[in-house]
This record gives structure tokens, C-alpha cells and sequence, in this order.
């Protein structure tokens, strides 16, 4: 590398984290990183630095386009649910022989007081709602198993409205939620469950405290298996892993 070219490293986003490590880099004189957006939501949140909007088409089109912007190091700081794109990482990581470390933030964990159902997929969580009407905070694109439930009423928060959209009512917001917002909302609602998947993270923790203290039933949808590379728990770990490697 040129002793005037900054390291190239491709920040796959969509977190907080992702956010964070933008902020972070925004300005570096060592360091470019490019974020990039799915570009599924209406209303972004303004990333700082580069940022590149749309898929890639696949692991052979990432591969692609890592050698074409000659990207030294990707970080992986998608969400803990965004399996596909965790997975197209991995694999054109290898191909174009670029390295890569996954930001995997740590699951929330039930606490005393906490009544968790966990499960493994959406369908099961429908199958489990417990009691009507019902806290769906899953994203607007997992909706469907949940409409099967002709017994429940459900309050669906989302970052955008779907089109169609089942026939619930919506919340249209974005995080980060605190307590008396959460607090307010349910009883606003007279909301009797809840339906999340375990994400982790500070922004979305609120409601589980919420539920808490207002004792109502949690269906957690457990985490998808993490990535067989590396991973780090945030943005400040994934910073000390880009700098290590530029120094390397
Ligand atoms: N799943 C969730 O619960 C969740 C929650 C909050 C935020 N998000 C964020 O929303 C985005 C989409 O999530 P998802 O679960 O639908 O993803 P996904 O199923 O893992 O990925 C589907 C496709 O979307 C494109 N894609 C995903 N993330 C991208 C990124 N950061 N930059 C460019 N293209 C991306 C890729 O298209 P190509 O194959 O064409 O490259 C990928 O194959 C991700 O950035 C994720 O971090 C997801």
C-alpha cells in the first residue's frame, strides 16, 4: 500500500454499531470506511463518512466489488438477525481473501422477574403468544406467521408501515426507546404480551425492563447460530481489530 493511501475498510451496517464505527472513522487520516446500507428502510438514519446504498448480488458480487474498490478488511456489523448477508460476507471475504470480523453484539439474558417463552422461529412464536393483545416488535418484514392468529389482537411497531399490511395496529418508530416511552405505550395499549427477537443492544432493551415491571409474558425468537469467524462484542473492539491490522 501506498505510504498516502488510506486503509480501505468496507463496514457492512445497519446497527448501531455500524453507526458508531462510522462516527468513529468519520475524518480519519489512516482509515476510509464505506458503510453500507440494504437500503430497506424509507427513512435513514444520516451515517457519517461514505456510504453506499443496495446489495452487492450475492457473495460473488461482494467478492467482486471488494477487489474493484481494493477493500483491505470488511466489518461485518449487520444484526444479529440479518443471517444472509452474515453468511454472503463470510464467504467473499474468503474468495477475494480479504479478512473480516463479525461485530456480534451479546444476546439479552432473563432476569429475575422475567417471564421469557424462548423459541426458535417466528411460526413458534406466533404459536406461543400467550395473551391478547399482543407487543409485536419483530420487523415489518416477519408479520405474516403472526396474522394466522385470528385470536389475538396484535400492536406492531415498526420502522416503516408494510405494504399490505396485515391487519394490526402500528407504531411507526424508531429507536432508541426508553423506559417510560415503553411504559406508556403498553399501558396505552393495554398490551397483555410480547412478541421480540433477541437482539441485544442497548436501544430496544427498554420494553424488556417494561415488561418487567409490569409482568407480562416475553416470546423471545432465540438468535440464528453466529457466524463460524471471528466476532467481536462492538464497535469499539471491531476499531482495535482495524487498527491491528493496519499496523500489522
Ligand atoms: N433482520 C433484522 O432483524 C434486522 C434488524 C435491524 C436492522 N437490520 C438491518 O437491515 C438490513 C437488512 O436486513 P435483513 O435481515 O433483511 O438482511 P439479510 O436477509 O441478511 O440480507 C438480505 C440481502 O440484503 C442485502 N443486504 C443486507 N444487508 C446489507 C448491507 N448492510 N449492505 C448492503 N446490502 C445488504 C444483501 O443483498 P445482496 O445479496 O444483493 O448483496 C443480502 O443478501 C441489514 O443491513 C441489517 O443489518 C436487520
Amino acid at each position: 500500500m501506498s505510504a498516502s493511501r488510506r486503509f480501505r475498510v468496507l463496514v457492512l451496517g445497519g446497527s448501531t454499531e455500524a453507526f458508531d464505527l462510522a462516527e468513529q472513522l468519520a475524518g480519519d487520516t489512516e482509515v476510509e470506511a464505506i458503510t453500507a446500507m440494504a437500503g430497506v428502510t424509507r427513512e435513514r438514519r444520516a451515517v457519517p463518512g461514505h456510504v453506499r446504498i443496495g446489495g452487492f448480488g450475492g457473495p460473488e458480487g461482494l467478492a467482486a466489488w471488494l477487489g474493484a474498490e481494493r477493500i483491505d478488511a470488511v466489518v461485518d456489523s449487520t444484526h444479529p438477525f440479518a443471517r444472509q448477508m452474515t453468511a454472503n460476507a463470510a464467504q467473499a471475504a474468503t474468495t477475494a481473501k480479504v479478512p473480516i470480523i463479525h461485530v456480534l453484539r451479546p444476546p439479552w439474558v432473563a432476569q429475575a422477574g422475567d417471564d421469557w417463552r424462548e423459541v426458535d422461529d417466528m411460526a413458534a412464536a406466533a404459536a406461543a403468544v400467550p395473551a391478547s393483545p399482543c407487543f409485536l416488535t419483530v420487523g415489518r418484514t416477519e408479520l405474516a406467521p403472526f396474522a394466522t392468529r385470528t385470536d389475538v389482537a396484535f400492536v406492531a411497531r415498526v420502522i416503516d408501515r408494510p405494504d399490505p399490511a396485515p391487519d394490526f395496529t402500528y407504531v411507526e418508530a424508531r429507536g432508541p426507546f426508553v423506559l417510560a416511552d415503553e411504559l406508556a405505550l403498553l399501558e396505552r395499549h393495554g398490551i397483555r404480551s410480547i412478541v421480540t427477537k433477541n437482539s441485544g443492544g442497548r436501544a430496544a432493551e427498554a420494553k424488556l425492563v417494561a415488561a418487567r415491571q409490569l409482568g407480562l409474558p416475553v416470546v423471545m425468537v432465540r438468535r440464528p447460530a453466529p457466524p463460524a469467524g471471528a466476532t467481536v462484542p462492538g464497535a469499539a473492539a471491531a476499531l482495535g481489530w482495524i487498527r491491528g491490522l493496519k499496523h500489522a
